[in-house]
């Protein structure tokens, strides 16, 4: 498969976009602002924030910055947000998204998602988010961590159709049902944590094919993923990682070793998400907007 950093995949509304960008999830402000700047300058055409994450600003400044920086336009970025679990409803996910826009320095995001599935709001929120892509405020969208039954719900109240689902995914989380469920609906599926916490990055199997084709634990990673056809937006702060991340291009994974780290998968989850509801999910860590800068 011939992929390079402009490679991009074609949404289910014919929207085009970039298979590999950068997440900046626990980075400040100005951290994030420092890895878009990086990362634009090294190629990324795609970058992925939350109001969750407390970093929209940070993202926006280094986004007008590095727009400029590298002689590029609004139009050559591909830029994902999402709609916070707070702000879920109808009424409140649209103004939200004024503020979102504003932070961000945008006058229209690429891709908004519903952060989690908030219990009895989400179809709501859809609705919300659906207004603002007829209007063109957003170019598409879509949901994140929505197990099997939510997804189902959702597209039975959707008029119109997600174009993906972002869940934690690597090698030792692969969501086999859901990645089989989307495949079916031509809905793609978004790695988060798309390098696993260590586990992956540690894993003596990984290291092998490192060994082998001479590139890190990291590459090993993401050309796997890009290789499943999953979308990865691998976090860094550290311009050598935003680098390297973005160098796995100049090999490409046999089928057999595909297929070993396939065999990796052990459902590990770093967040419970099962039965999220708002306001009471034992995972503690989604019901604010990240305050970093303390
Ligand atoms: P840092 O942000 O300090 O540069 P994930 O996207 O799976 O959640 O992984 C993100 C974590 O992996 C971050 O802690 C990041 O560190 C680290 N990381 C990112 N790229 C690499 C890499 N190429 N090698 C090792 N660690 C990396």
């Amino acid at each position: 498969m011939k992929l390079n950093l402009d490679s991009t995949i074609t949404l289910n509304n014919g929207i085009e976009m970039p298979l590999l960008g950068l997440g900046v999830w626990k980075s400040d402000n100005q951290t994030a602002a420092q890895s878009v700047k990086w990362a634009l300058a090294n190629g990324y055409r795609a970058i992925d924030t939350a109001k969750q994450y407390g970093n929209e600003a940070g993202v926006g400044e280094g986004l007008k910055q590095g727009l400029a920086e590298n002689g590029l336009k609004r139009e050559d970025v591909f830029l994902t947000t999402k709609v916070f679990n707070g702000d879920q409803g109808y009424e409140s996910t649209l103004k939200a998204f004024e503020g979102q826009l504003e932070r961000l320095q945008t006058s229209y995001v690429d891709l908004l998602l519903i952060h989690w599935p908030v219990n009895g709001k989400y179809n709501e929120t859809w609705k919300a988010m659906e207004k603002l892509y007829h209007e063109g405020k957003v170019r598409s969208i879509g949901v994140s961590n929505f197990n099997l039954d939510r997804l189902t719900d959702l597209m039975e109240h959707a008029s119109v159709k997600p174009v993906l689902n972002q869940m934690e995914f690597n090698p030792v989380e692969q969501e086999k049902d859901i990645k089989d469920y989307c495949d079916k609906h031509h809905i793609w599926l978004e790695a988060w944590s798309p390098l696993g916490h260590g586990d992956a990055l540690n894993d003596p199997a990984i290291q092998k094919l490192a060994d082998k084709y001479n590139k890190s634990t990291a590459q090993i990673i993401l050309r796997w993923e890009l290789q499943r056809e999953v979308i990865t937006i691998p976090k860094s702060t550290h311009e050598e990682y935003i680098k390297q991340n973005a160098d796995v291009y100049d090999f490409e994974l046999s089928d057999e070793d595909v297929a070993l780290i396939n065999s990796l998968d052990i459902d590990k989850r770093s967040l419970w998400y099962g039965a999220f509801s708002w306001n009471g999910n034992p995972a503690g860590i989604v019901d604010a907007v990240d305050e970093w800068n303390k």
